[in-house]
């Protein structure tokens, strides 16, 4: 039985030996995961390490800013803000099958990431927050024949002609094991605490076509959504809690005039390492007093509704 501690030493050895003199490029997502194997990274081999902070517009509000502060401000890890956000929605024009949302969004992860790399010099590594359960759940189905569920995009989104070694420090942990790292490497808990955010982002939380107007509406109502939760106490209690906006548009009537406009779905389960999951059970006023804030705030969404559903036969995210 090991301890955090015996496993950062650990791990931190192993890394200064896979990499040597190398020099290690980083892709932040905004995640917890991403977070904590960048601060582990650099424990290991200090500023051989470059961290990418990828901004593709699919972030939640507020989300770039939390971020880059955590890093240029509390830890002196050089890095590279790129604000790639035309880049991604030009691309994800017209796309509307999910894979191919992910596909697309892991290849310009790493065209970017790629010309990081020569901007600095070049790097032979590309360092990834990816867990055990990413391992899994992008190779086979539990039980079953091997089917690709989702290409997680930091792990069977790569492609292949891709140049650089990956650095995986977390591939054998659970989510619950990341954060307890993170704590043993001095992250701050309320970040260390943050729900699980997926790589593709609010791509995958609008079925259909994304745009930037669209990922707008969405970190809106996700935003009332989550200081909603935040108010009632109830954030760590939930795994996952997330808005979904539909490609569907409802009748509905606002003062005097007639509304045609979107439905969104909100979601919230409980799990330990995101493989099941259980829907949150909300107490009983919480839900309407969210749904009547967003559709009154949220311009373009005209009736919200609530996903029962659990993993499996669901899965957490909606694509
Ligand atoms: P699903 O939707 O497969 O999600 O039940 C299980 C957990 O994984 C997260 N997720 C991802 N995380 N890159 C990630 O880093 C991805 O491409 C990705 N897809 C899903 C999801 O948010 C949930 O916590």
């Amino acid at each position: 039985d090991w301890t955090m501690a015996e496993f950062r030493d650990a791990k931190i050895a192993e890394i200064r030996k896979q990499v040597g003199k190398g020099r290690v490029i980083c892709g932040l997502s905004g995640g917890v995961d991403s977070a904590v194997a960048a601060v582990l990274i650099h424990e290991a081999i200090g500023d051989q390490l470059t961290c990418v902070f990828v901004d593709h517009g699919l972030l939640r509000a507020g989300e770039a800013d939390q971020v880059v502060g955590l890093f240029r401000g509390s830890y002196n890890i050089p890095l590279v803000h790129v604000r790639a956000e035309a880049l991604f929605m030009q691309g994800l024009a017209g796309v509307t099958d999910p894979e191919a949302k992910r596909k697309f969004i892991g290849k310009t992860f790493i065209d970017v990431f790629e010309e990081e790399a020569k901007k600095i010099g070049g790097a032979e590594f590309l360092a990834q927050g990816t867990l055990y359960p990413d391992v899994i759940e992008s190779v086979s189905f539990t039980g079953g024949p091997s089917v690709t569920i989702k290409s997680h995009h930091n792990v069977g989104g790569l492609p292949e002609r891709m140049n650089m070694k990956l650095v995986e420090p977390l591939r054998e942990l659970f989510k619950d094991e990341v954060r307890a790292l993170g704590k043993e490497l001095g992250l701050p808990e309320a970040f260390v605490g943050r729900h699980p955010f997926p790589g593709p982002g609010l791509a995958i939380r609008i079925p259909g076509e994304v745009s930037k107007e669209r990922c707008d509406i969405l970190r809106k109502a996700d935003s009332i959504y989550l200081e909603e939760i935040r108010n009632a106490g109830l954030y760590d209690a939930i795994w996952q809690a997330f808005a979904v906006l539909l490609p569907v548009r409802t009748v509905g009537v606002m003062g005097d005039g007639r509304t045609y406009d979107s439905v969104l779905a909100l979601r919230a389960v409980t799990s330990t390492d995101g493989m099941t999951a259980e829907v949150f059970p909300f107490p009983g006023d919480f839900l309407p007093r969210v749904a009547t804030r967003i559709v009154n705030e949220v311009r373009g969404v005209n009736r919200v509704v609530y996903d029962y559903t659990s993993k499996p036969p669901g899965t957490i995210e909606w694509e």
